[in-house]
């Protein structure tokens, strides 16, 4: 398979580190991201997944390194430099979060709409035109409705659109989190453990959804996901860490039978069953989620604790 990601890729993580207090939670990080491609980030817990998204979305700046994102376009943006804020409407980068984040107490297609928030105040000029309804208001508006629309019929939650967003099940809002993040109109979305707590015909239809976001919307996707199923039915390519280091990057198939990653993951080498290795690994990190009643996750690993979180927004974690 070609490695489609070394030339003109959509991101480059450049010898990215991250430490809090005494903790390296990242060091020395460096991959790309291909275009229109899926990119799966795995490893144990404690890894440092999630905290690769914070510096890519801007809700850490990382201690050292350079996350830089080309556009189809030429356009190139350095996100350690940018807010949380601009690298979604600026950057045009969204996220999900491990643990789901939707306002509860609105209905889905609120949460939508509000996700839509910044387009209708540019095209208000931030004046009172848009509640004597200005052209440029109303189609704006407009188009938010109908994109609001498209995104809900694509995950299925059109017959809930009333409905709060805290009604939903949990496999729903995971999808309105994903509908969500494509109404700002990502060319790199970004999509923490989207699988967690799905139940099997829950996640195919994940894995449906997510080619589509790819091959229909022409969209990078960059996933961290424990569900092996999800993780090897859907990569184009798979970046590997452990303990904050990348320890493989590589196709599915190199992958699967790289004894680094096995050793990683259950700290045995078994050559004959990889995979299974790997989806053992996973089941018992579903267990572990369900005993921390989905809210947390507790690290399989010993895992040092920084003594003084430096980063920006230590608590959105
Ligand atoms: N804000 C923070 N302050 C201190 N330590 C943190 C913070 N965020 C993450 N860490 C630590 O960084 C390491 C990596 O965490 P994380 O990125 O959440 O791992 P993963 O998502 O792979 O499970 C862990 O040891 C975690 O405790
Ligand atoms: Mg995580």
């Amino acid at each position: 398979m070609m490695r489609i990601w070394e030339n003109n890729p959509e991101l480059e993580v450049i010898h990215l580190t991250m430490r809090f207090g005494g903790l390296t939670a990242i060091g020395d990080l460096s991959f790309n991201i291909a275009r229109k491609q899926i990119t799966a980030l795995i490893g144990p817990n404690g890894a440092g997944k999630t905290t690769v998204f914070n510096c890519i979305t801007g809700f850490y700046k990382p201690t050292e390194g350079m996350l830089k994102l080309t556009h189809e376009d030429g356009k190139t943006f350095l996100l350690e430099r940018m807010d949380d804020f601009m690298v979604n409407r600026v950057a045009h980068v969204a996220r999900t979060f491990q643990n789901i984040r939707l306002f509860a107490g609105m209905t889905v297609v609120e949460n939508l709409m509000v996700a839509q928030h910044n387009a209708l105040m540019n095209a208000s000029g931030f004046t009172i035109g848009a509640l004597f309804g200005s052209k440029g208001y109303k189609r704006a508006d407009a188009e938010a409705i109908e994109n609001s629309k498209y995104w809900l019929d694509k995950v299925g939650l059109m017959n809930r659109a009333d409905d709060p967003a805290g009604d939903l099940s949990y496999g729903a809002q995971r999808r309105l989190e994903i509908a969500r993040a494509m109404c700002t109109k990502p060319r790199l979305l970004c999509l923490d453990e989207p699988a967690a707590g799905l139940n099997p015909r829950e996640s195919d239809e994940l894995n449906k959804l997510l080619l589509s976001i790819r091959d229909d919307h022409g969209v990078a996707i960059i996933l961290i996901e424990h569900d092996m199923s999800v993780v090897m039915g859907i990569s184009d390519h798979i970046v590997v860490l452990d303990y904050g280091r990348k320890i493989a990057d590589g196709t599915p198939d190199e992958i699967k039978s790289d004894p680094a990653v096995i050793r990683a993951y259950l700290g045995v080498e078994d050559e004959d069953a990889p995979v299974e290795i790997l989806k053992e690994a996973a089941a018992m990190h579903r267990a572990e989620l369900r005993e921390a009643g989905n809210t947390k996750t507790k690290p399989t690993k010993p895992v040092l604790t920084a003594k003084k979180p430096i980063a920006k927004k230590a608590v959105r974690k």
